[in-house]
C-alpha cells in the first residue's frame, strides 16, 4: 500500500551518507593497526568486506520499494549507497586478491573455474563494473537516462549473485547467507510484483 501523502523526505546532504559509509572500513583499519582481528586476520578482513557490499548493495536494492510502499524517499541517496557498496565489493576483491592469494594469478584462475562460489562472485563483480563506470553525471548525459535505466538493472542479476555467492562458499546450511539470500528474492520478487 503506498502513502501518497505521507513522503518522508530527509534533507541531508549527500556526504554524510559517503561518511557513514566509509564507517565500517575506517573501522577496520583502526582494526588493523590497533585492535585484533582475531586468529586468522586476512579471513576476518575478507568476510567483512563481502558482508558490507552486500548489505550496501540490499539497502540500493530497498530504497525504490521503500518510497513506493512506505513513502520514505531516499532515491537522492541511491548513488552513494550505490557506490558504497561497490567500494566494498572491491576492498573484499583486493583482499582476496592481494592478501589471501598473493596475487598468484594461476591460483586465481584456478579459483574462479574450479569453485562455483567464486565463479559466481566473479559475475557479480563484472555485472557492477558498468554501473560503477557510468555512475557521475557526464556518463548519465552521455549515454542517456533511458539507456542508463536499463543498464542499471544489472544490478538485480548482480546482488543475486553476490548473495548466492555467499550461500554457497558455506559448507553447511547456517541461517545468515539464506536470510541475505531470502531479503534479496524479495526485494527482487518485489519489483517483479510491482513490475517496478
Ligand atoms: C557482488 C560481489 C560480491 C559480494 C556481494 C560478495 C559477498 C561475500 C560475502 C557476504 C561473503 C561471506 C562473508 C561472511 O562469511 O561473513 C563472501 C566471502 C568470500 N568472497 Fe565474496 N562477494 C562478492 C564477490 C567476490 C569476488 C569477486 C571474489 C573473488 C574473486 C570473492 C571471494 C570471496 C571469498 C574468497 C570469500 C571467503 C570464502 C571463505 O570463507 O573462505 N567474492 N563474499
Amino acid at each position: 500500500m503506498a502513502i501518497a501523502n505521507l513522503r518522508f523526505q530527509p534533507r541531508l546532504a549527500t556526504w554524510p551518507v559517503y561518511l557513514a559509509g566509509l564507517l565500517p572500513a575506517l573501522w577496520y583499519v583502526y582494526q588493523i593497526f590497533h585492535g585484533d582481528l582475531g586468529a586468522d586476520p586476512v579471513k576476518t578482513l575478507e568476510h567483512a568486506m563481502g558482508e558490507w557490499a552486500l548489505r550496501f548493495l540490499i539497502l540500493g536494492l530497498a530504497i525504490t520499494p521503500l518510497r513506493r510502499e512506505f513513502g520514505i524517499s531516499l532515491l537522492k541517496y541511491r548513488r552513494a549507497v550505490g557506490l558504497t557498496a561497490f567500494l566494498y565489493v572491491v576492498l573484499h576483491l583486493l583482499v582476496y586478491l592481494l592478501l589471501d592469494q598473493g596475487l598468484d594469478w594461476a591460483a586465481i584462475w584456478a579459483d574462479i573455474i574450479k569453485r562455483p562460489y567464486i565463479t559466481i562472485g566473479m559475475a557479480g563483480f563484472l555485472l557492477l563494473l558498468p554501473l560503477a563506470g557510468t555512475s557521475f553525471n557526464a556518463a548519465i548525459r552521455w549515454i542517456g537516462g533511458r539507456n542508463w535505466n536499463r543498464l542499471h538493472k544489472l544490478v538485480y542479476p548482480a546482488v543475486l549473485a553476490g548473495a548466492v555467492h555467499y550461500v554457497l562458499l558455506v559448507k553447511s546450511w547456517p541461517l545468515e547467507p539464506l536470510v541475505y539470500l531470502g531479503i534479496v528474492l524479495m526485494l527482487l520478487g518485489w519489483r517483479v510484483w510491482r513490475r517496478a
